[in-house]
């Protein structure tokens, strides 16, 4: 927690005294903490204690026009590493899930672009409420995350269930967590929740004798990126990918292969799946036989016999069983990009494929950007040139609103 920024924001609940423990304990953590009461919460407790215990003026009202005019809603939840929510009562959480923005700390929860973690505290009945479950539904959904509440005695008499706070050591364990998993940018909406993305990704290495192999020049970077994008999109992720020089993508189950073979092996094994994604570049050839031990240098120049490997986009696209509901493909061309695109789209019976100029000059191939065509049925849109990491979250919310409106379609 060293050096983060917290922000919480204090609902207004019996639980809310809890939060000067949870306070003084991330400061323990080295975290600092800028703290937003809704009005209920200073009936529990007095923004005076809050703010000698976070060292920093506490906010109350979005009104405050001193208060707006220093830092502002906007600025207040951006300077944050992570929003925490507690206690989240069932009335904050009503708002949270229904997008009102009608005082300070509901303002700052509509306008965050970080991580919300909430920590809910209310009594049990309304909390097993089906409308209280619901926004908790709806909440999980749109990426905020959850600690608690815990099952117990209330603070009322003769009431017990679930619906006490979480305890301190367990906020702070599931704000790390949260705050691990990378999440600099939380998107505000998490609509591939539910669904399962498969991605191929990086190059394969063919072996010619147990020292050499065949590869080329994929940095895997445009598949770990459309990888990453789902995730952070709500997706369940599986990584299937060749030998690259990167980082796993957060949240991605990822299956490590060296050929195409296993490549092929690795996608079938992790079906069935609602969208997969052929970003890989698979070599297209291997070498016939590889001897168990390296071919020395001798007077016979040593020739290579190839054999063509399984086109893996083809048989996931024409697999009868298993076919996931959106098939993407890549089609990597240094020239007539977009005709060889299409040609490729119906040989191969993808749904769509991402077509891109990868000639020398492109400077694609290891690079950060990337200039694409998405070749669908209906035909073809130019994106406009931009990062890997555009390119994939924009493919994956394609993906995602591609996926509502069959399913809707088919209900
Ligand atoms: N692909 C695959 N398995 C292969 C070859 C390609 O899954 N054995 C996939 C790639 O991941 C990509 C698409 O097919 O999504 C097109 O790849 P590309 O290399 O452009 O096409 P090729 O079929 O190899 O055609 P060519 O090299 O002749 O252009």
């Amino acid at each position: 927690m060293k050096e983060k920024r917290i922000l919480l924001v204090i609902g207004g609940g019996i639980a809310a005294y809890k939060c000067l423990d949870l306070v003084r304990r991330l400061r323990e953590e080295s975290a600092s903490v800028r703290a937003v009461m809704t009005r209920a919460a200073t009936q529990f407790i007095t923004p005076l204690s809050v703010g000698a215990l976070t060292n920093e003026k506490v906010l109350t009202d979005l009104f405050d026009l001193d208060d707006e005019h220093e830092i502002g809603h906007i600025r207040l939840s951006r300077e944050a590493d992570l929003l925490i929510v507690a206690p989240a009562t069932a009335d904050l959480l009503a708002k949270m899930a229904g997008g009102h923005a009608d005082d300070l700390a509901s303002t700052v929860l509509m306008a965050t672009n970080k991580p919300v973690l909430a920590a809910p505290a209310m009594n049990p009945r309304m909390w097993l409420n089906p409308a209280t479950q619901r926004n908790v539904a709806q909440l999980k959904a749109d990426g905020i995350r959850f600690v608690g509440p815990n099952t117990g005695e209330m603070a009322e008499r003769d009431e017990a269930g679930p619906g006490r706070l979480a305890e301190v050591p367990e906020i702070i364990a599931a704000a790390r967590k949260v705050l691990a998993e990378g999440g600099t940018v939380m998107p505000l909406r998490r609509p591939l929740t539910g669904r399962h993305v498969l991605v191929t990704s990086g190059p394969t290495h063919e072996p010619i004798d147990p020292v050499r192999y065949l590869a080329n020049r994929s940095s895997g970077k445009q598949g770990h990126a459309i990888a990453r994008a789902a995730a952070q999109l709500g997706a369940r992720v599986t990584l299937i990918t060749g030998p690259v020089a990167l980082p796993d993508p957060p949240g991605a189950h990822v299956v490590r292969i060296a050929t195409a073979e296993e490549m092929l092996r690795g996608v079938q094994q992790s079906l069935p799946a609602d969208v997969a994604v052929f970003a890989a570049a698979v070599a297209d050839w291997r070498p016939a036989a590889v001897p168990s031990e390296k071919i020395k240098k001798g007077s016979a120049k040593p020739a290579l016999e190839l054999v063509e490997n399984p086109d893996i986009l083809t048989a996931i696209a024409k697999e009868p069983a298993q076919r996931p509901a959106l098939v993407i493909g890549f089609a990597a061309e240094t020239d007539d990009v977009i005709a060889h695109a299409t040609a490729k789209r119906k040989a191969k019976g993808a749904d769509w494929i991402v077509a891109n100029d990868v000639s020398p000059q492109s400077g694609v191939f290891g690079g950060d950007d990337n200039t694409v065509h998405l070749v669908t049925r209906s035909g073809v849109e130019d994106w406009p040139a931009m990062s890997k990491d555009a390119v994939a979250e924009r493919l994956m919310l394609r993906a995602a609103e591609h996926l509502r409106k069959t399913t809707a379609a088919a209900e």
